[in-house]
């Protein structure tokens, strides 16, 4: 991304402007800090039916007498529902319009009476970096990024430290949802596990340190429920690990500045990394497994934290991990009526294949719950049933332990995203018990599907506090949104880095 966001305390350049408005009864209102504007100019458009609803904009034509010869209002909506998410909206609304025009830059009105100043900086940043993406890399005519490149927020505060640091963690919050985007959306055959594992490689480095399990390894392991599902595939499964750690600081404990002899917090991300989802000899229809190269969301949320945690150097550790496998109907495939052994020893008889994202995390959570992490938490693309429930705006979360409830909710509302809480009724395990084997992988047809789903996975996690999400509704969307271009959402990337950011303050 070449856009560049600048803070300027004090305009010294005439630059076209894009100003926020509010709905009234009345018509069009200025904010707080838009107060020495004509009200004139709100009239005028008012008149051409402009109403300042959220994310409606008005481009004014050059003429004499205006504060800018180029101007842009946008609606903010009425002040009484304005939120964080509001702000960031106005931020991709004129993003999305200024796209259309050809200004070389623009000065951009921070709204500071909706947010505290340097939130509302954050969250312009980002609707700004998220709705200028696009995926075009495949397309051999690329139309040329258009529009406005350069926008500088203008700001009255006097505390420009803070701006810069907002303004900064809304660009990495951006970057890293843009990294998600870019690996979910990349044709399947791009992204073979191996492919992925080298991605994964690359964001070594410093605090980060990779480990790429092969084939090899996972057999020695005994990771028998991740081979089981890739055995239908040409291409051989790998399992991720990624490892944060905050570095030393100079004549300091680890993660420096701390109080002595406390110790950091660990955690555990978990991301179902399936490249392609065919459903396996219990085979998708074509409809049904069209947008199925998403079905690695879970592993690309995972990935996109590491990509943003050396500049965001938290004093915490974070573990990432990833099973990565394509689900194919090859002549080897796992059939129903196979019976896998995961990592923690529990045997799982597989009566639908395409129920196989619960079987490698049932390998991936064993992992984590291995590691000297305080909690693991799982994100997934892992059952049709959650968009029944839920819709496409909402992830479903379910939990062994309500502090992890509370605070994965709270980063979800920072970051304008959509959790909402389904029971782990223990009652329902009965569903999935095996007349061969330990579990089953399915339980009964229509009854609870994304809680059966969450149940399955708890059997792999022990006692450790932990949380999982159920990302399928809300991690693609066909038709784009104001802050989503058509199809990776990046989805609950910015809920874990806020939930990450939490834990170290
Ligand atoms: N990857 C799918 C879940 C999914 C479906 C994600 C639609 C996004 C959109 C998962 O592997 C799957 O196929 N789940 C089955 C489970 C069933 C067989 C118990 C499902 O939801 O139908
Ligand atoms: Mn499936
Ligand atoms: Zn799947």
């Amino acid at each position: 991304m070449n856009l560049r966001l600048s803070i300027e305390r004090r305009p010294r350049k005439p630059l076209p402007l894009a100003v926020p408005v509010f709905q009234t009864e009345g018509g069009p209102a200025w904010g707080r800090g838009q107060a020495a504007l004509p009200p004139a100019l709100l009239k005028e458009a008012r008149d051409d039916g402009f109403a300042a609803k959220g994310g409606e904009t008005h481009l004014f034509h050059p003429r004499d007498g205006r504060p800018a010869e180029r101007m842009l209002l946008v609606g903010l909506g009425k002040k009484s529902k304005a939120d964080g998410s509001s702000v960031r909206l106005y931020g991709a609304a004129l993003a999305r319009r200024l796209a259309e025009v050809r200004w070389p830059a623009a000065r951009v009105h921070v709204p500071d009476d909706v947010v505290p100043l340097p939130e509302a900086v954050q969250a312009v940043a980002e609707g700004l970096s998220l709705a200028d993406y696009r995926f075009d890399r495949h397309k051999s005519a690329r139309p040329p990024q258009g529009g406005v490149r350069h926008f500088f927020l203008s700001v009255t505060d006097r505390a420009p430290k803070t701006l810069e640091s907002r303004l900064n963690r809304g660009l990495l919050m951006a970057e890293a949802v843009r990294f998600a985007r870019d690996l979910i959306n990349e044709p399947p055959s791009r992204k073979t596990p191996v492919a992925l594992g080298r991605a994964a490689r690359e964001l070594s480095g410093g605090p980060v340190r990779v480990r790429v399990y092969d084939k090899a390894a996972l057999g020695r392991m005994g990771a028998e429920a991740l081979l089981g599902v890739n055995r239908g595939s040409a291409h051989p499964p790998v399992l991720v690990h990624l490892h944060y750690r905050p570095v030393r600081q100079s004549g300091t404990a680890p993660g420096g500045g701390r109080p002595a002899g406390k110790p950091l917090r660990r955690l555990a991300f978990v991301g179902k990394g399936i490249t392609f989802d065919s459903g396996g000899l219990s085979l998708k229809t074509a409809d049904g497994m069209a947008a199925m190269k998403y079905d690695m969301a879970g592993a690309a949320t995972v990935f996109s934290l590491f990509k943003v945690l050396p500049r965001l150097a938290p004093r915490l550790e974070v573990h990432g991990i990833a099973p990565l496998t394509e689900n194919m109907p090859g002549p080897d495939a796992y059939k129903p009526g196979d019976v896998v052994r995961a990592l923690n020893g529990k045997t799982i008889e597989i009566l639908n294949t395409d129920a196989e994202g619960r079987v490698v995390l049932a390998d991936a959570l064993s992992f984590a719950s291995r590691l000297p992490a305080d909690e693991i938490i799982d994100v997934a693309t892992l059952t049709g049933a959650v968009t029944v429930a839920l819709g496409k705006s909402y992830a479903a979360l379910m939990t062994n332990t309500p502090r992890l409830e509370e605070g994965l909710r709270r980063a979800a509302s920072a970051a304008g995203e959509k959790l909402w809480p389904l029971p782990l009724e223990a009652s329902y395990r009965e569903h999935f018990r095996s007349k061969v084997a330990d579990v089953k992988n399915i339980g009964n047809a229509g009854e609870a599907g994304t809680i059966i789903g969450g149940l399955f996975l708890q059997e792999f996690v022990g006692e450790k506090p932990w949380a999982h999400v159920d990302m399928a509704g809300v991690g693609w969307n066909a038709a784009g949104s104001p802050l989503s271009a058509p199809g990776a959402t990046g989805a609950i990337v910015r809920t874990f880095l806020n939930y990450i950011l939490e834990a170290d303050a």
